[in-house]
Order: structure tokens, then sequence, then C-alpha cells
């Protein structure tokens, strides 16, 4: 059956069966290319390769035959042309924008993105001369349109946000970019596919870390860029190729593992989570709960409208000073404290101290990231022994 055939098919299936063709492999199971060089039949084949005209692989930095299944798979997730693998999800940004950009442009971000996000913005990019735009209060579109002028080449929205579970409006933004005549990037990586599909909002690229729930168990650094088979040929034949952030093929196949339970998985760790934050919301050791599943949130609405789940990412502000928020996370003995998400097991992190360790207090501050905030991200574990381990953690403070 064709790939295009096979997108009939529902999203579970989808994670199972798009992008491999098991009489064309000979194999049930997706196998590992492990080789940096194709075989071409012909001079002529060759040369219609390198000039584009046909679609095939011509050398292991541009293409490889595991990868491609995997990119034909989040392809059929994502509901885009094609995607793109990259060696993780800093490169996955990085190909996505800079294709976009020449020296003077600017572009228009929520602000609410990953600490790693924030310094690619706001550190790297203004070397290459391209310009970042912050929107204060992005809930409000017109704020995002009082920013635009004519060298904006495209907005970027990362929903639900790291660490503070900030919900951009998918389909609102969609609008205005179409409006502008830019292209709306969004950073899908907390949400995943199983539980939220931007492009059926209007969105036109899709970037994520595999390294979190698509790969799910922490076994390889991965990113992705989807979008339409224009765009994804385009920065395939040029950044791409020249920059070489190109993913082993051992990895995608760790993540095509992984990407076959990615439904089952986002269910179990969307109901741990609910059950986490509704657990911190009563705690009287516990200021407040940023999770998009709890009705306290901002916008549960929204996340409720374009999310099918409130996916597994949560961050919690304990009372007391900094010290406080250091000794709960030191006392957890279940959760695994690690600078990572999205993965089988629960994991606690301080922003404050890493990820946005580069932001000053003020800059934390104005993006809602106080020194006493914790970020778990909820694994699969059994809820009765996260929320004890929790509550002994939380006993500490005084
Ligand atoms: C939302 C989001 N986007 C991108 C990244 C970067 O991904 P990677 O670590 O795979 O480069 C992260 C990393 O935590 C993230 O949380």
């Amino acid at each position: 059956m064709t790939e295009e055939k096979k997108r009939k098919y529902k999203f579970d299936t989808l994670c199972l069966h798009a992008g491999h063709n098991v009489f064309e492999t000979n194999s049930i199971v997706p196998p590992i290319y492990q080789s940096v060089a194709y075989p071409y039949e012909s001079a002529e084949y060759a040369a219609k390769l390198y000039n584009y005209e046909i679609e095939g692989f011509t050398y292991g930095r541009m293409d490889n035959p595991t990868n491609d299944i995997f990119e034909k798979r989040l392809a059929a997730l994502e509901l885009t042309e094609k995607a793109l693998l990259t060696s993780s999800g800093m490169s996955a940004e990085f190909m996505a924008c800079v294709r976009l950009l020449e020296k003077g442009d600017e572009f228009i971000t929520s602000g609410h993105t990953y600490g790693g996000t924030n310094q690619l913005f706001n550190s790297t990019f203004p070397k290459f001369g391209f310009v970042p735009k912050g929107v204060s209060n992005p809930e409000i579109i017109e704020n995002w349109n009082e920013l635009i002028t004519d060298k904006t080449k495209f907005l970027f929205v990362e929903t639900p946000s790291n660490p503070n579970l900030f919900i951009g409006d998918i389909e609102a933004l969609s609008k205005l970019a179409k409006e502008k005549e830019v292209p709306l990037i969004v950073d899908n990586t907390i949400a995943t596919p199983a539980l939220q599909q931007p492009v059926k909002m209007g969105a036109d690229i899709i970037v994520h870390s595999g390294t979190k729930y698509l790969s799910g168990n922490s076994t390889c650094i991965s990113g992705v860029v989807a979008g339409s088979k224009e765009y994804i040929d385009d920065v395939k034949a040029n950044e791409y190729r020249n920059i070489g952030p190109s993913i082993s093929p051992f990895n995608s196949w760790l993540l095509l593992l992984g990407v076959e339970t990615l439904s089952l998985r986002m269910r179990k760790h969307g109901e741990n989570a609910q059950a986490v934050a509704e657990f911190l919301e009563s705690h009287s050791k516990v200021v407040s709960v940023n999770y998009p599943g709890l009705k306290s949130h901002p916008q549960f609405e929204l996340a409720k409208k374009q999310m099918k789940g409130s996916s597994a990412l949560l961050s919690f502000v304990t009372k007391g000073e900094l010290e406080d928020a250091k000794e709960v996370i030191d006392a957890f003995d279940l959760i695994i404290h690690a600078g990572h998400l999205g993965t089988s097991v629960s994991l606690a992190t301080h922003p404050a101290f890493s990820t946005h360790q580069q932001l000053s207090q003020e800059e934390r501050e104005a993006i809602g990231i106080p020194d006493t905030m914790i970020r778990l991200s909820i694994g699969l574990e059994d809820i009765d022994d996260l929320i004890e381990d929790i509550d002994q953690a939380l006993k500490k403070i005084k």
C-alpha cells in the first residue's frame, strides 16, 4: 500500500504502520540501515538524484532509509507533507527558522519558550543579524499583531510551553499569520501529535524535540521539522546539507520503536499528571500549580479546545524561599532530579537553576518562573507511589 493510501488510517494505526513498507524491507520491524552511502544504479540516476528530479538516497548526511521511515511516519502523524529528522530538538529549531531568515529580518515569539530556545533566539540568532521580538502578554493576539512589520518572516509559539505551561492559541495565531502572509511555527514537543495536531488549526511548520515523548524513554537525542514538501525540500537542500545536523539511523530506529506506543503512553502520562496536579493544588505547602488540565489554569478552556489531553508537564511553586524548593527536590526518593522531561520515569527540575539559569531573576519572574518553582515531568509509575513521594518531600517545608 502506498504511503498516500495509508493516510486513511487513524492515528494509532499510523503510529505503527506509516512510513514502513514491510515487503520492501522484508522485515516487520524497520531495519537499521547502518550505512553512510548508497549505490546509484546508473550515471543517469545519480544525475537526476543530485538535481532533485527524483527522490532517493544520496549520502548519509542528507538521508538514510531508516530515517526516511520515521520521517514519513511523523509527517503522517502531524498531517504535513514531509518531515526532516535532525540530531536534536535545538537543531530542528535552528533548521526550521534559519531557512526563513536573512540578515535584518525579524520574527515574533511568545517569549514563553524552553530556555535553550530563548538562548538560540536571543543570543545566537542576533549574531546572524536576525531580530527576535518577544510578545508581552502573548495570550492577547493583538499584541502579536502590533509587532508585525514588513520584515517579519514568521511567528513562533511553543504550546504548551516548558516550564510554565503557557497555552498559545494556535487557531488565532494561524489566522493572523495567514493575514500577514508569514508561516506559523509551532513547537509541539510537550503535546505531541497524539494530543494536538497544529496543522488542523492552520499552523504551517511543526518542530519537535524527539528526545522527549516521541521516543519516550530517554534513549536518544533527536529532533524533527515537519511542513510542506516545498519547505522541507528547501531546508534539506540548503542549511541541512551545508551544516550537517543529521541523526544516526540507530537513533531514528529508537524513535520508531518509541512512537509505536505514543498514544498509549500519552494517555497514561496525562492521567497520572492530572492526579498529581490536583493533589498539589490541595496541598498546604504549595502556593500555586501550573497545569493546563486544572480549572485554575488561565487558559484551561483553550487547552481543552485545542488539545485532546493535558500532557504530563507541570510546574508548581512551593511555600517558603529558594532553600525550601531545593530541600523538596533533594527529598524526592522515587522522582529523579534530572534536566529532562517527557519520559517514562518521573523527573523533577528546578528551572531557575537549570534551564533558565542564563536569564536574570527579573527576566525569569517576567515570564513566570520564580525561584521556588519546581517542574515535574510525570511518568508512567503507579500514581499512589508518585503521590506518596511528593507528599513526603513537601513535608520538608517547615
Ligand atoms: C519544548 C522544547 N523544545 C525544544 C527542546 C530542545 O530539545 P533537545 O534537547 O532535543 O535539543 C526542548 C528541550 O527540553 C524542549 O523542552
